[in-house]
């Protein structure tokens, strides 16, 4: 539909010294989604129903580059059971109603797990909790039937040794067959969703995996209706990399199941470091190709795409910095390239714009650009700018401008041809005044490469505008 809405031409302007080229079919197609959709795959966000009122968020979380959601608490047994038999469907349905709305297909997350569970369960006599088990999960995969695609139908079965978790309330009343029991009640009550089992530090090769993987060969065996297997891959950098992740992730294939990344995240010991950023990059580069080299990986969430919202810094005392965009809702061009890289694309540093010399500034303090730019950098104390269209849609539009070059303390400007107004922009300060627009960076994001993004309106025409960076 974008790709129809955009498609044509490069425009190539000469104004004045600057040379500017903008591909616009290329520079606005090219998302997360559209790449990981190129090999038959989704590339999706979890989001949480707080999050949902944020409009500079939700305009990133469906403005195109995600294909796919889960939500990350709304499905949950105490936010759909938190009393016996009285189920609540309100936040979930609000999760499907905002992925209907931006064309992104939904994973439910999850019918059973040992947390956010309410009191109630476990205080229900072991002879109950089969009944009580198989209702929830027959209430709760009826309701959604049709709505989610898919369904982690258990989470979390296994400690870190590879033992069951006697902690579950499910395991302590049925012991392991509990796990049979809950695919065979969620194939009656949704036979159309793909149902899974999903946990973590089960992404590489090791003793958990071992277990999840004769697990997942028994219930295959045994005829259970389990269609797949979720490798949540909350990975963090100063653990590092999980033990051949794509023979992992193939030989639960080779079981006849499929095999999805999906809660994906990379934390650090804060604060974060360039050096940090570029090992995190690495991780998001191997995770990518690890799911695209095998043919069962039918997808990757990341567990939220922005650190605004990211469950690491409560959960993990002193870490955080853990996804693509950051707090400011920035994208991270280090995690974020290194995504794109993976899911097969090219980053947009290939076709600089425009690029104005400042001979003042000290070739000493720059910064070498990205290992990623193939084409030859601009002189020392320049900078180039790029401007593409993320996603748009009737009367607004997201915008972002990646900054190349050396020049730290870098000032972009442009002029809207077509009545466009900045509403909101993040990763720096804008000033508009009537079409001319001029923005410096946020202290954080002074030395390029560095990326800012926008809202805007637009009518009518919304031309890519030629840009100025200096
Ligand atoms: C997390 C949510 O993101 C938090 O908001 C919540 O407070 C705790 O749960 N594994 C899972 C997810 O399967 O459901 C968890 O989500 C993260 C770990």
């Amino acid at each position: 539909m974008r790709r129809a809405l955009i498609a044509g031409a490069a425009a190539l302007v000469a104004a004045g010294t600057f040379t500017f080229v903008i591909t616009r079919a290329e520079a606005a197609t090219q998302t997360l989604q559209s790449l990981a959709a190129a090999g038959g795959r989704y590339f999706g966000s979890a989001t949480d129903n707080p999050e949902l009122t944020d409009t500079a968020y939700t305009a990133i979380l469906g403005g195109g580059e995600f294909g796919q959601t889960t939500p990350g608490n709304a499905m949950k047994w105490d936010s759909t059971e938190p009393t016996q038999n009285s189920f609540s469907f309100t936040k979930g349905d609000a999760v499907i109603t905002f992925a209907q709305a931006h064309n992104m297909k939904v994973r439910g997350h999850t019918l059973l797990w040992h947390n956010q569970l309410p009191g109630w369960v476990s205080q229900l006599p072991a002879a109950q909790v089969q009944a009580a088990m198989e209702n929830h999960i027959t209430q709760v995969a009826a309701h959604y039937k049709g709505k989610v695609f898919a369904w982690d139908v258990v989470n979390e079965p296994f400690n870190d040794d590879g033992t069951f978790r006697s902690t579950s309330p499910f395991y302590t009343a049925m012991g392991s067959d509990y796990i049979a029991d809950a695919f065979r009640t969620a194939r009656a009550a949704d036979p159309d969703a793909k149902l899974y089992i999903n946990d973590y530090n089960t992404d590489g090769q090791g003793a958990k995996a071992d277990a999840m993987y004769n697990l997942v060969k028994t219930l295959k065996a045994q005829g259970v209706p389990i269609d797949g297997v979720g490798f949540q891959a909350h990975l963090a950098i100063q653990y590092g990399f999980p033990t051949n992740m794509q023979a992992n992730l193939q030989r639960f294939a080779d079981l006849g199941v499929d095999v999805a990344i999906t809660e994906l995240d990379v934390r650090m010991v804060l604060p974060r470091d360039a050096t940090k950023d570029a090992t995190q990059a690495t991780y998001y580069n191997n995770v990518v190709k690890a799911c695209v080299a095998v043919t069962r990986c039918v997808g990757i969430t990341i567990w939220d795409y922005t650190d605004k919202y990211s469950w690491v810094p409560s959960t993990f005392s002193g870490q955080g910095a853990a996804l693509p965009w950051d707090e400011n809702l920035a994208k991270k061009p280090t995690a974020y390239n290194a995504i794109v890289t993976g899911l097969g694309g090219t980053v947009s540093s290939a076709s600089p714009s425009v690029t104005s010399a400042s001979p003042s500034v000290s070739p000493s303090k720059s910064v070498s650009p990205s290992a990623s730019a193939s084409t030859s950098p601009p002189p020392a104390g320049a900078c180039t700018a790029t401007y593409k269209i993320v996603g748009s849609w009737p009367g607004g539009f997201q915008g972002e401008v990646s900054v190349a070059g050396t020049k730290p303390g870098w000032t972009v400007k442009w002029t809207f041809a077509n009545g466009q107004t900045i509403s909101q922009l993040w990763g720096g300060t804008v000033s508009q005044s009537g079409a001319s627009v001029t923005v410096t960076p946020a202290s954080w994001n002074a030395t390029p490469p560095a990326t800012f993004g926008f809202l805007a309106s637009w009518n009518g025409t919304n031309a890519v505008p030629a840009v100025t960076c200096s």
